[in-house]
């Protein structure tokens, strides 16, 4: 590592938060770990080995390269991309024997070089929107226009699956007519003739609070890196799996009315002893963390004056030496930063936080070797193994 700025990261966690979450749901529940975005900013491959230790059946990713690279890196597990790729990407994402998210029968129409792959069918989950008002299917009429193309011999209805806008709401009328409305939008699937191997509609909030909506699989992604909305008591233990850490590279005592930052955006009110610490927004500590602490000799030390691209300054409780340890997401001495507390400061969620984190962000795994040297040694039943290309 040559940065004095790292994450660490907890694969034991990943796979005991998801561990917890399993044996809260119905044992015939299949688990989908969602893996996009680098893993929600703790490594995607890293976090596949966690989950696929506590027994995930299927992994998700917003994106085809994101796919790619978990197959690349040797993952088998059967793959869900979660936003419809280009039609002319077909071909690619059959080679790496992906299951592909379909909204239309447009882009089946699209797709017009599209042949049978030798290594199967094309494996499709057709997106359902309740209510999101993002991607999918939300008339009658565009689902009676999908199904002659999901009739098709070479096409494997794999999945049918919504997603929810309001599961972290306390309120929860808008969950319940969405539910409502995929209840219905099930019967159209039941009455197509279709066979549908998995139905499936929540997330980590809606799995965990509403285990009756868990139907063949649940895609969880928050709450396996140990994240749940705070108003929300949680069912199960979760634990953060990853801190964040990096040490002092200045110190320096300001007197009293000197400036520091650009646009002179903090000045002393007495004499200060500043610390300079070597993170800044290219590395996702956006100027929005302006207001937040800092943790450093198990004591809170704010941030001042704007943060800069690379660096930011603290307020040292006490002249510390440079090389200190400071944490920015985690525990020290009896204190601890959490990404409830981050989160609510920028008005946004604890995924926010850890995807921002960049990739000049080392990522440092506690116990990776255990869950490599298991993966390893996995056995995949023989028609998720002889699927990979
Ligand atoms: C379609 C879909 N399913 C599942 C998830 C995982 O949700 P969560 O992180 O709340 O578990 C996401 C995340 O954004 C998603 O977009």
């Amino acid at each position: 590592m040559l940065r004095d700025t790292w994450a660490e990261i907890s694969l034991s966690r990943i796979r005991e938060n998801m561990l917890n979450i399993r044996r809260s749901l119905p044992g015939t529940v299949k688990l989908m770990a969602v893996v996009k975005a680098n893993g929600y900013g703790h490594g995607d491959i890293e976090s596949a080995m966690a989950a696929m230790r506590a027994g995930a059946d299927y992994l998700a990713v917003a994106y085809l390269e994101e796919a790619i690279r978990l197959r690349d890196a040797g993952v088998k597990l059967p793959i869900l991309v979660l936003t419809p790729i280009g039609p002319e990407l077909v071909q690619l994402a059959l080679r790496h024997n992906l299951s592909l998210t379909v909204t239309s029968a447009k882009w089946f129409s699209e797709m017009r070089d599209f042949k049978p792959c030798p290594a199967g069918k094309l494996r499709v989950h057709v997106k359902m929107d309740t209510g999101l008002g993002r991607i999918g299917i939300r008339t009658k009429q565009e689902w009676d226009e999908l199904v002659p193309w999901l009739q098709n011999e070479d096409v494997d209805v794999d999945g049918f699956y919504t997603h929810f806008a309001t599961a972290g709401q306390e309120d929860t009328r808008f969950l319940e007519q969405q539910t409502a409305r995929f209840l219905d939008m099930k019967e159209w699937a039941r009455a197509s003739g279709l066979v549908i191997r998995h139905y499936h509609c929540a997330g980590s909030v809606a799995a965990l609070r509403f285990p009756h909506l868990a139907m063949d699989m649940v895609r969880i992604g928050a709450a396996m890196y140990g994240f749940y909305p705070a108003k929300l008591a949680c069912p199960v233990k979760l634990e953060p799996a990853l801190s964040l850490h990096s040490r002092l590279i200045q110190v320096k005592k300001l007197a009293a009315g000197e400036y520091l930052g650009y646009d002179n955006s903090y000045r002393a009110e007495e004499e200060e002893w500043i610390g300079t610490v070597p993170i800044g927004y290219a590395d996702g500590w956006a100027q929005r963390m302006q207001g937040t602490d800092v943790l450093i000799g198990g004591h809170r030390a704010p941030i001042v004056g704007k943060i800069c691209m690379d660096q930011l300054m603290i307020k040292l409780p006490a002249p510390y030496a440079e090389g200190t340890p400071v944490t920015l997401i985690g525990a020290q001495g009896g204190q601890r930063i959490t990404f409830a507390e981050l989160a609510a400061h920028i008005g946004s969620v604890a995924q926010e936080v850890s995807t921002s984190l960049g990739t000049r962000v080392a990522r440092t795994y506690k116990d990776i070797e255990e869950v490599r040297t298991r993966w390893d040694k996995t056995t995949w039943p023989d028609d998720i193994s002889q699927a990979v290309i």
